[in-house]
């Protein structure tokens, strides 16, 4: 049968494939800095919860079972200083899966509206849930220094516009944006604001910030586990704002079987209520950041920027193919062609430091400039 419908366009980062088996062939093997997937180990306590709840037998509540709302609630509360009543959290199985799915949600709730505002520069799931919920995706112009900007969005796309999303610190940039504008243009046009802040922990010259610090109504925060604890294997997220937005989404997610396995949720009530690991991430994280920087830097005889936020080095490199290309065969290293966050930023590259520094060091050594 032949099928006339929608072609799944092919994942970004399979199309590295032929790039790994070139640094593959280096002696030692290929160091991957493309995909930001985490490789530092979670805390102990949070791995003995996954296999001691006795929570695997029965299905799991899908908007978070108590003690994990609870455990958010309070989480909110310590990082923001922000008071959210239980019933304005829940869970997601990992944020993927609430940004990709989010707008069918929203467009089956108001069918007269079809658009989804999102940055231009940006990882690529704020597209595509667009597409997938046959959506008209609109990018959102970027100022200079990594923010929205909310003054090039015309009146038409206001209009017409699901949600707004932004993302701070943002994937691929690490720009941190003024979250407490965004609430207040999404409040002034009627759109419902979606902040993926899931590197929030990963805030290099500033304070932890959410939108949630500017008032719930009609924003809802966007937060995940995966980076913060080290548990992107096991899906875990959660979102939290609007009571109302909340309420519909948590409703109707329930219906689709959207449910974090039961022994997940229990680690993750380990996870939320630990501070000590997330601080010990984060000196791994800039430590790797300044070390990655300085050695591509000493490569390529250019400054590469340290970002203020998240884990990835993002820098102009004139052709971003050519040069994961050229680093691949020369040292080994994959990484991310700008092309993938955006049409705009083809001439950058993404490096996502998650590897370990023995593994940093061998680049070094492969490219001179150790
Ligand atoms: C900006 C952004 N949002 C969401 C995610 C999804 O993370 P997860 O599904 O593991 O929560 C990622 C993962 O890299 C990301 O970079």
């Amino acid at each position: 049968m032949t099928a006339a419908g929608f072609v799944p366009p092919p994942y970004p980062y399979e199309r590295l494939d032929g790039l790994l088996t070139i640094a593959g062939a280096l002696p030692g093997g290929a160091v991957d800095f493309s995909i930001g997937t985490p490789i530092d180990p979670p805390p102990a306590a949070v791995v003995a919860a996954l296999s001691s709840s006795g929570s695997e037998r029965g299905y799991p509540p899908s908007v978070g079972s108590a003690p994990l709302r609870a455990a958010i609630v309070d989480w909110i509360s310590r990082r923001f200083e922000v008071t959210i009543q239980p019933d304005a959290v829940a869970a997601c199985v990992g944020t993927k899966e609430f940004v990709g799915t989010l707008p069918q949600w929203l467009k089956l709730r108001t069918p007269e509206k079809d658009t989804i505002l999102y940055p231009t520069v940006a990882y690529p799931t704020y597209e595509m849930g667009a597409i997938l919920a046959g959506c008209q995706p609109v990018p959102v112009a970027m100022t200079p220094d990594g923010r929205l900007d909310l003054d090039s969005i015309s009146p038409n796309d206001a209009d017409r516009a699901l949600a707004l999303w932004v993302n701070s610190p943002g994937n691929p940039t690490g720009a941190c944006d003024d979250l407490g504008a965004v609430a207040e243009w999404g409040r002034r046009h009627g759109v419902p604001v979606f902040s993926d802040e899931c590197y929030v922990e990963f805030i290099w010259d500033g304070p932890p910030a959410s939108i949630l610090q500017h008032g719930l109504d009609g924003v809802v925060a966007v937060h995940s586990l995966s980076k913060r604890s080290n548990l992107a294997g096991a899906r875990l997220g959660f979102y939290a704002g609007d009571p109302e937005l909340v309420d519909y989404l948590q409703q109707v997610r329930k219906h689709v079987g959207m449910m974090v396995p039961g022994p997940t949720q229990a680690a993750g009530v380990v996870a939320l209520e630990d501070d000590v690991h997330v601080g010990e991430q984060r000196e791994r994280y800039l430590h790797r950041l300044q070390r990655t920087a300085e050695i591509l830097g000493a490569w390529t005889g250019t400054r590469v920027p340290l970002p203020a936020g998240a884990f990835y080095l993002w820098f102009e490199v004139g052709d971003g193919w050519a040069f994961a290309e050229k680093l691949a065969a020369e040292g080994g290293a994959i990484v991310s062609p700008g092309e993938f966050y955006g049409s705009q930023s083809a001439n950058f590259v993404r490096v996502a430091v998650v590897q370990p520094d023995d593994r940093i060091e061998l680049i070094a050594q492969r490219l001179g400039v150790a």
